[in-house]
């Protein structure tokens, strides 16, 4: 009973956990995480049921017992409580057989309604893993009409979307609790699987399978808004950087075109377009950086472009001593990529 109850404290304590946070698989923001927590408090019922009977069986039997542990126990010899005892343990033995299938079928059914969403027209996102931070794509038929951005990802409120998963590197798992299970991405291997959201609001999502250092640090979200808004923000991201006005910000493109910074990312309409890293045409648009691990401020930003590798040891990118001169140019240059 003791190793019960001391089993159960953190069990507790982590419920309570996850009523609080918006990393909740609880609070489901459309339909496949509805059913998912539908199962989950099935479960939850049927196991709570089964730890307060059993409680209360090990109490009854506690207060009954008047022998001492040194006695030895009497040898039963009433034919009836023998009876008694077989249709007791018989019927315990059935119940639990019944209820783990029950679990089984509706853990079955759950997976079927959470596969069963389709559309003719779904959003499509393509969705690549890498060692620490998530590439995504809106393909698009003609090249030139791909969004290509990194770890935010924006979809219209109640419409299907599908996201085919891939990675470039190890095994990641995509996973935003309030919107769907953990979906593994898998290297050399593309998959699909579907999600809406029906209520407009940022959903914050993991890495949920170990894949190195950094695995911590490999973070995204998920921006629900309005058909509009995520028009607008599509069309916003197709559109190419423009040249700065500002000539410290123009100073500053040279900067980024001169250094390092050239041979991992993309700015779509500069003669940067390596792939390594986060394509930056419209950095400024994301709240956040190094795959959600710091805010997108001009501090932040400064701070890993110096030494990213005391932000995320092992990540792939150097640190960049720049002079000060240049590192506020590339940060003013970087802040005109809206
Ligand atoms: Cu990617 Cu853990």
């Amino acid at each position: 009973m003791m190793a019960a109850a001391i089993l159960a404290g953190p069990h507790f304590v982590l419920m309570l956990a996850q009523f609080t946070g918006e990393h909740n698989s609880l609070h489901a923001a459309g339909p496949q995480a509805s059913h998912i927590e539908w199962l989950y408090w099935v479960i939850f019922w049927i196991t709570f049921v089964a730890f307060v009977l059993t409680i209360a069986g090990f109490t009854r039997a506690a207060a009954k017992s008047h022998s001492s542990a040194a006695e030895m126990l009497p040898v039963s010899t009433d034919p009836e409580g023998d009876r008694r005892a077989t249709w007791a343990v018989g019927s315990a033995v059935a119940i639990t057989v019944f209820t783990l299938f029950a679990v089984l079928f509706m853990s079955v059914i759950t997976g079927k309604k959470v596969e069963g969403l389709t559309s003719n027209n779904p959003v499509t996102i393509q969705v690549t893993g890498h060692q620490w931070w998530w590439e995504i794509q809106y393909p698009n038929s003609q090249a030139d009409q791909t969004v290509t951005t990194a770890n935010e990802i924006h979809v219209p409120v109640g419409k299907p979307v599908v996201i085919l998963t891939n990675s470039e590197d190890v095994i990641h798992s995509f996973w935003a609790p309030s919107v769907h299970g953990k979906r593994d991405l898998l290297p050399g291997y593309s998959s699909a699987f579907w999600i809406q959201i029906d209520k407009p609001g940022t959903y914050p999502g993991r890495c949920a399978e170990f894949c190195g250092l950094q695995h911590a640090h490999m973070g995204f979200s998920i921006v629900a808004e309005d058909e509009n808004t995520f028009e607008q923000w599509e069309q916003q991201q197709l559109k190419p950087a423009t040249d700065p006005g500002d000539p410290n910000a123009a100073r500053g493109k040279q900067v980024f075109l001169t250094h390092a910074c050239i041979m991992c990312h993309t700015i779509r309409g500069t003669d940067a377009g390596s792939k390594m890293g986060p394509d930056l045409t419209h950095l400024a648009s994301r709240k956040m950086i190094a795959a959600e691990t710091l805010p997108n401020t001009p501090g932040a930003l400064a701070g890993w472009i110096i030494d990213p590798q005391r932000i995320k040891p092992g990540n792939k990118m150097a640190p960049n001593p720049l002079e000060p001169d240049d590192l506020q140019a590339l940060i003013a240059y970087l802040q005109t990529l809206q």
